[in-house]
Parts: C-alpha cells; structure tokens; sequence
C-alpha cells in the first residue's frame, strides 16, 4: 500500500509502510559472523569471507544490464482494445474502461455481508459491533472461487482489507496524549478498527439478466477480523516464541493483520497474506528490543506507541514490552505470530483458519501458488520492503490432481528458499534450513522455528539479494515463467547496503521494474533458474528527463507495479500504485491497470482509477468473461463520485459489452 493520508485524512504522510529495516549489522548475529550487508560494507567481512564461500561474488556487482539472454517460451495473447489516456485532472473520480467494455462499483466499505449486518451509514457512525458483519476497508488480494456446477455463473469472491483509513470514523481517530507523550485511543475505535481489518467471503450468482448479483443471506458469507481465532500450525506452532500471557500452548492466534496480497491452491483454498504487521505492536523497552531481532529487524516501533493505530493502549496484546508480572513475559511473543500465510477453506464458513509457519515469517506480500508436472508445490513471495527478499516454499510432498484433498496440511512441511539473483542472467534458490549454511546455534538459530520467525536474518547470512520491494509474482499459464514487480526503492544506489545491481539497475528508482524468470526445466522445486529484466517502469526516453526516471516500456507508460496477474490466455495485468500526487508520477495521470504482451513487451492501459486510489486485486471467472479488481483507499468520493460522500475502497466488476473475454 501507498498510505497518503496521516490521522486528519487531509495530509500527504510519509509512506510508514516502507520504510526500510534491514539493518548493516545485525547484534544478533554480528558478534559471530558478518552478515552480508556487513560483507558490503567492508568490515568484519574479510576475517569470516570464507565462510559464505561463493555467494560473496554472486550479487554485489555494478552491473547495469537490463536485458539478459532468457529462454521466452510463452506465446503470444490476442490483446485486441484500445488504450485509454492517461487522466490527469486535480478532481477525477471514477473509473474509466476501454472502450466497449463496462465497469462497476460492486463491493464497497460498508456493505452487508454477513446476514444481520446493518446499512453502511454514509457518515461513518456504524458501531464496531455493526462493523464486523459489514465490508472491511481498504480491498486488496482477492480470488473468485467457482461452483463446480456453474463456474462462470455462480461463486465465492473472498477479498482482503488490508487496513484502515481515518474515514472509518465520523470525524477521524480520537488520540489524546499523556504526561507521557503516549498516545491513547478510545476502545470503541480500536475494535472498529479491528472488525475493518481481514477479509470478507461473499457469494455471488448471476441473475436471469446475466448480471452479477450479491447472494445476500448465504450462509457462506463471511468476515475474518483481527479478532478472529486461528491456528498457528507447522514447525513454529506451540514453541516457545509463539507462547503469550494469553496463548500458553503457543498454538491459538487471535486474528490476521495487513491483509495484502494472497495466493489461491488447487485444493480448494485461499491463502492470506500479512503484510506489514510491524506497525501494529511496540515494545518500549529499548534494551530488550535492541537484542531481540524479531523485533527489531522487522522494524516494531521502539518508541512511546507502535508506529499506527496504537491499540496497545485498550489492546495489551499488541504491547510487546516484556513484563515479568505475566507468564511468557506478557505479549512479548505476540508479533511472533503474525507475518505468516493463513490458509482457510472459503466453502466451509466453520473452518478454522491456519497460520502455515512453515513458509516463513517477514511482510508478505503474496503467495502465488505453482505446480510442477509431477505435482511438486512451490509458493513464491515478496517482502515488501527495501531492500529485502523474494521467497519460494516448496512443500515436501506432492499434490495429487486426482484426489486434491487428499493432503490438506501440505503446507505444514517444506523447504523455505530466498533468492540470489546473478549478473550473468542466471539465479538459485538458497534453502533457509537450520544447521546448513551458518544457520546454527553458533549463529543465535537453535531450530528450525527460529529460522522461519526470523526468515529476514537467516536470509542475510545466506547471502539473498536486496531487492526493489518485490511485490506481486504471477505465472504465465503456458510457460510457467514467473514475473515478480519491484514496485521502486528510491534508496536504491543511495544506501550503502543497497548497491545497484543488475536486477535493480537504477539508482534512486522512483518507477520500479517487472523481472521474469524460468526454473530449471520449468520444475517449481528447482534450486536454479535464469532470470530477466522484462521491463523498467518510468517515462518514455527523452532528454529533459533524468536518466534514472526514463523506463524502457514499449507502448502505455505507468510506474510503480504492484499487483501482477496472467489470465487463463496468457495477458499479463498490471496495476499500479504510485503516489498520484507526487510532482515524479505526473506523466502518469491516477493509478491503473494495463495489460502487457509477454512476447512483444507492448503495454496498453485498459483502465483508470479515481484520484488518491491504488488499483489492487485481480480475479476472473474461468471463461475470462467476468473481471474484478480493487480500487483502494480512492482520495474524493468515489464510488459515489458526487464530490461530497465518503470515499469507500470498492471492487469493480469488469465485463465485455459483447460478452466476450476481458482483454480481447
Ligand atoms: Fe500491501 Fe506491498 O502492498
Ligand atoms: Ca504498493
Ligand atoms: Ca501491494
């Protein structure tokens, strides 16, 4: 997310979202062995080299290839619409599609979804109580899930709300401040807070006319909220570093956090995504915070409040300060459970969702889910933030097309991997496993829990490229090439710890990038692959614009990629999520979604969202015919877009006036 609006929802605020924590030198680890940002940086390095063997060479070049021999065997998608323009006015507040296709608002901030649910009121006064059968805010990853009997006609759409705006309250979040300087906040908020957060199973059916219409009343539909009781399974769950004053088992969560992006499996579920749950817990104890790197290398707040929200103050869950006045020194562990992928079964509105601890912890973005020829799992991942990691998880057993519920704990075991992107176009998985490669007691890692919780140290010493805030990963269905956006890092090349390489080439990178890369004989559990440049992001070449800014994109220009999604024909979609308002993205008019060619390059912009919003999600029915995306956190009033009512992140459902496949 690109969060714009600071509590008073009128003011431009940092992006707190994105800032970066991989530290130079970690005190955990840097006692024993230097980490690689160490290695970088010349010190300490030399004496230990030995240790990290051949990756030392592998990344830390200046090299600025942008294009790099790759084996492309996809082909080429029929992308038949015309482009829309850009749209640049101050005061643009609604969608615009090409032509001969339709959009509209379908699912908002609000809305009924849960049978009882009471009417959003346009004024924000709904209770927390009201809240938590309604729409959440701030709509993100999203999947459809067909009826096996009529699956183009009749679904589930299970949404995410990653978090909330001050628009939740009727005139923003109360906070009063103490002698202190702590900032408190009224508990009815805070839990209206919590019921806007997590995601929204609705069933949807089209009606006699052909058109898409809400099954109000389904007993499948459903909110997850922060408050939701989940499990925690695989390596981590029940270990001592998941054991709170209020979970002694380690093993029973209470809700999902910063819901962003997701992944889908064969069998029959959704994986949730939890992004930047940081921002949600502190530990005031600045001692304890600076030794304990599950704090502080995912950037937890130090200060007198966590860095938003400031639940700690009703919640003492999310007040990770150690106390020695509770068992399991009070919620010290709670951030511990929190950053992983939670699988739910979206059919069964009983089903308990499950923390899969095994695919690693750090602020995921995604999950996109891969099967090989022989069934081989693999699970793809970014961490969005600079300067941090891609992931995959390959599950140790197999998927079995012929009985897809045969092994519904699959994720529960596995094998974690990071990247090292190579100059030479070539690239390899490195396996985060306890006991390999310095992942040891000698190094603070006493088991395999300890790697997964700290997955962003572990990846450090192995040696991973930081990367330009990898965000969403697709794969083209005909070749199994997979694409990940980097979305930009302007600290690229600027900070020590993170030189420009040659799969992040410019330096300063406002617009971002889109890398592809193939595993060895298109095998998932493969630990090589080669990798690409497929585009860089930005303006079109011209001499009054700084080399860094100028992108080399043939056709439509955006910035800053997020979400990322090949249709069922091989189109590869792109939506954006740059700041509309920054003088840098000017050329680029409101955020959008295109649609790329993946043989030629060519882009086309196929839609515009209202100003202030970022376009998020993507899902279709399986014939192509029926398209959803989000549009988040829009800035004026849409979706009424009569300038004056309270603007509602929504999912717009997108269709072909003739009927035909989005796209064509
Ligand atoms: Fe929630 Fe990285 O976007
Ligand atoms: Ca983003
Ligand atoms: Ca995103």
């Amino acid at each position: 997310m690109v969060s714009r609006m600071n509590s008073n929802n009128k003011t431009p605020a940092m992006d707190i979202d994105d800032i970066p924590v991989n530290p130079s030198a970690n005190p955990w680890l840097s006692e024993v062995v230097a980490n690689r940002r160490t290695l970088l940086k010349g010190s300490l390095g030399l004496a230990l080299g030995g240790f990290l063997g051949g990756s030392l060479s592998a990344c830390a070049t200046g090299d600025k290839k942008t294009s790099l021999p790759f084996p492309v065997k996809t082909t080429a998608p029929k992308i038949g619409f015309s482009s829309v323009a850009i749209q640049t006015t101050k005061d643009f507040d609604r969608v615009v599609v090409a032509d001969g296709y339709s959009a509209r608002a379908f699912f908002s901030w609000g809305d009924e979804v849960v049978t009882g649910a009471a009417p959003w009121k346009a004024d924000a006064s709904n209770s927390w109580q009201e809240q938590q059968l309604q729409a959440g805010q701030n709509h993100d990853g999203m999947a459809y899930f067909p009826f096996a009997d009529a699956p183009n006609d009749h679904g589930l759409l299970v949404i995410n709300h990653e978090y909330t705006n001050p628009t939740l309250h009727p005139n923003g979040p109360t906070e009063t401040r103490d002698a202190k300087g702590i900032i408190h906040r009224p508990e009815h908020e805070v839990l209206k807070e919590q019921a806007a957060h997590g995601v929204s199973v609705i069933e949807i059916k089209r009606d006699q006319h052909g058109q898409w219409q809400r099954v109000k009343g389904s007993t499948l539909n459903r909110r997850l909220t922060a408050n939701t009781p989940m499990a925690l399974s695989g390596p981590v769950a029940g270990s001592e570093h998941v054991k709170t004053a209020q979970d002694p088992t380690g093993t029973r969560v209470l809700g999902t956090l910063n819901n962003c992006s997701m992944g889908k499996t064969p069998w029959g579920t959704y994986l949730i995504c939890e992004e930047n749950w940081n921002n949600y817990f502190v530990n005031r104890n600045t001692a304890d915070w600076q030794q304990r790197v599950s704090h502080k290398r995912y950037g937890i707040s130090n200060g007198a409040n966590s860095s938003k929200y400031y639940w700690e103050t009703v919640d003492p869950r999310f007040d990770a300060t150690p106390t020695d006045k509770q068992y399991f020194k009070g919620f010290v562990n709670e951030p511990n459970r929190f950053g992983w992928v939670v699988e739910f079964d979206p059919f069964d509105p009983q089903s308990l969702p499950k923390k899969r601890t095994a695919l690693g912890r750090y602020a995921r973005e995604c999950a996109t889910v891969v099967i090989g020829d022989n069934g081989e799992v693999a699970i793809y991942s970014g961490d969005d933030t600079r300067g941090e990691y891609i992931y995959k998880f390959v599950a140790q057993q197999r998927f079995d097309k012929a009985n897809p519920k045969a092994k519904l704990d699959l994720l529960d075991e596995g094998i974690l991997y990071v990247t090292q992107f190579h100059a030479d176009g070539s690239g390899e998985w490195l396996p985060l496993v306890w006991g390999e490669r310095g992942l040891t007691p000698r190094n603070g890692f006493m088991n395999q829990a300890d790697v997964l919780i700290n997955a962003r140290a572990a990846a450090d010493i192995l040696g991973a490229t930081p990367m330009d805030r990898p965000e969403w990963v697709a794969v083209d269905p005909h070749s199994r090439e997979l694409y990940v956006t980097l979305t930009n890092n302007i600290e690229r090349g600027i900070k020590l710890d993170q030189p420009v390489d040659s799969a992040n080439s410019r330096k300063e990178n406002h617009h971002g990038q889109i890398l592809r890369w193939s595993e060895k004989d298109s095998n998932p559990a493969a630990t090589e692959f080669k990798w690409e440049i497929f585009l860089l992001a930005g303006n079109h070449p011209n001499t009054s614009i700084p080399e860094h800014l100028q992108g080399n994109i043939h056709g439509d220009v955006f910035s800053c990629p997020d979400g990322l999604w090949f249709d069922a024909d091989g189109r590869l979609w792109i939506e954006t999520d740059f700041d509309d308002e920054v003088d840098v993205y000017q050329a680029m008019g409101c955020n959008q979604l295109l649609c790329a060619n993946p043989l030629t390059r060519e882009v086309k912009r196929f839609l515009v969202g209202p100003r202030g919003c970022e376009i998020t999600g993507l899902t279709g029915t399986p014939d192509g015919k029926s398209l959803w995306l989000n549009i988040q956190h829009p800035g004026i009033s849409y979706p009424a877009s009569d300038g004056k009512t309270r603007p509602r992140s929504t999912t717009v459902l997108v269709t072909k006036n003739d009927g035909g496949v989005i796209g064509t």
